[in-house]
């Protein structure tokens, strides 16, 4: 048995409303001792309990490790061209994602790890301690399997996205390809994942189709996420809502129906603010989510399309200054929501029970991550109580 404390911790956010104040549960001058990796003990500094290794946080902020519950980090290649394209004028289409594919079908399985693994390190430095990893670049049976098995060696978060564009030899079948993706598509791959996601919009997969695999994935055991409202209103979030969802993600173009739907639901609306900012798009409505009562997610939705970042303080950062969240919403939903969003109840806050994920900033409070956007303020990260590295 190994016990860690942290202590003098100026500002602590636990994402617990319960256990302090305001929507992060904010306590002050206060520590955490874990035992074995998972917290036993919140409280204040003065009466933090002997623990074997001691850190003296000295006045700074400590966070939960952020929660990142959208990534597509196996792939090969950018799209630098495209992204410069885009920014004197050419429009963002889903079609982009097939330039992606076919980088990624002449990739080996090394070089897909290779890249998922730089990637989760780079979002690991800047605070990421839970992320959620999708195959969606292969688009063959053997291709989204073993996109699936790279992801495996970064996250135990994995989702099958066989469904994230109709690949160009099925182009004018493309009912072939949902029955290839329902059949034997998800018998390969559903070993390999935790969840089955599909980008439901114009230029990718309808209702219908969508309908089809989200059903065909859940009898066989998967939970679901969908791409929902992204470029264009369409009926993403309902179907999500109906089917029990765990996640409806972006959610940029919504009406008030998918509002009201959402309010009473069990689905957490996974929003992902640098899709918006890469694409030069509106912003999800985040602001008037939260007021209707919807449990909000924020994360980076890392991909060489349409946001190639991993940095979840600059979603932290647009959340706030471009969507409408407090400081403290936009933690919240960095946190606890992206445990929400992977309905994990082991992650995403800090209280006893929870695992020691937490990381502690170079500033006396959670308010700088959106106050000092663009700056490297996490200098330490833990995830089950060991130091990973960090950004500076
Ligand atoms: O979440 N929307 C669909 N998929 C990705 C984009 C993929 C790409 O452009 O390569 C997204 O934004
Ligand atoms: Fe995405």
């Amino acid at each position: 048995m190994t016990s860690v404390a942290w202590t003098n911790i100026g500002e602590l956010s636990t994402a617990d409303p319960s256990l302090g104040e305001g929507a992060l549960g904010v306590l002050r001058d206060a520590a955490i001792v874990a035992v074995d990796g998972v917290i036993s003990w919140v409280g204040p500094s003065s009466s933090c309990p002997a623990a074997d290794e001691a850190h003296d946080m000295a006045g700074r902020a400590v966070l939960p490790g952020f929660v990142d519950a959208h990534m597509h980090p196996v792939f090969a290649g950018d799209r630098a061209a495209e992204f410069d394209a885009r920014m004197t004028g050419t429009p963002y289409t889903a079609g982009g994602i097939r330039t992606t594919v076919a980088a990624t079908r002449a990739a080996s399985d090394a070089d897909l790890a290779r890249n998922a693994a730089r990637l989760a390190a780079e979002a690991a430095r800047q605070g990421t301690t839970t992320l959620e990893a999708k195959s969606g670049y292969g688009l063959t049976v053997r291709d989204e399997q073993r996109s699936l098995v790279a992801a495996r060696t970064v996250t135990d978060e994995t989702t099958f996205l066989g469904a994230h564009v109709v690949p160009v030899e099925y182009a004018d079948r493309p009912d072939d390809y949902v029955e290839l993706v329902c059949g034997e598509m998800l018998d390969a791959c559903a070993p390999h994942a935790k969840w089955a996601d599909v980008f439901i919009e114009r230029g990718a997969f309808d209702r219908d189709q969508a309908r089809a695999i989200l059903e065909a994935a859940r009898a066989k055991g998967l939970g679901l996420r969908v791409h929902a409202n992204q470029l264009t209103q369409g009926e993403g979030v309902r179907l999500g809502v109906e089917l029990g969802a765990a996640s409806v993600d972006h959610c940029t173009n919504l009406g008030d129906e998918d509002i009201e739907a959402l309010a009473g639901s069990g689905t957490v609306a996974t929003l992902v603010p640098g899709a918006e900012f890469s694409t030069r798009s509106a912003y999800a409505p985040a602001r008037r989510l939260w007021d209707a009562g919807v449990t909000v997610a924020i994360a980076s939705d890392c991909n060489p399309g349409s946001s190639y970042t991993t940095s979840m303080p600059l979603m932290i950062a647009l959340a706030v200054r471009e969507m409408g969240l407090s400081p403290a919403q936009a933690v919240w939903a960095a946190t606890a929501g992206g445990a929400a969003s992977l309905r994990r109840d082991d992650i995403g806050v800090l209280a006893p029970g929870r695992r020691a994920d937490l990381i502690a900033l170079d500033a006396p409070s959670h308010v700088h991550l959106a106050y000092r956007p663009g700056v490297p303020l996490v200098t330490d990260v833990w995830r089950s109580a060991d130091r990973l590295p960090s950004a500076v």
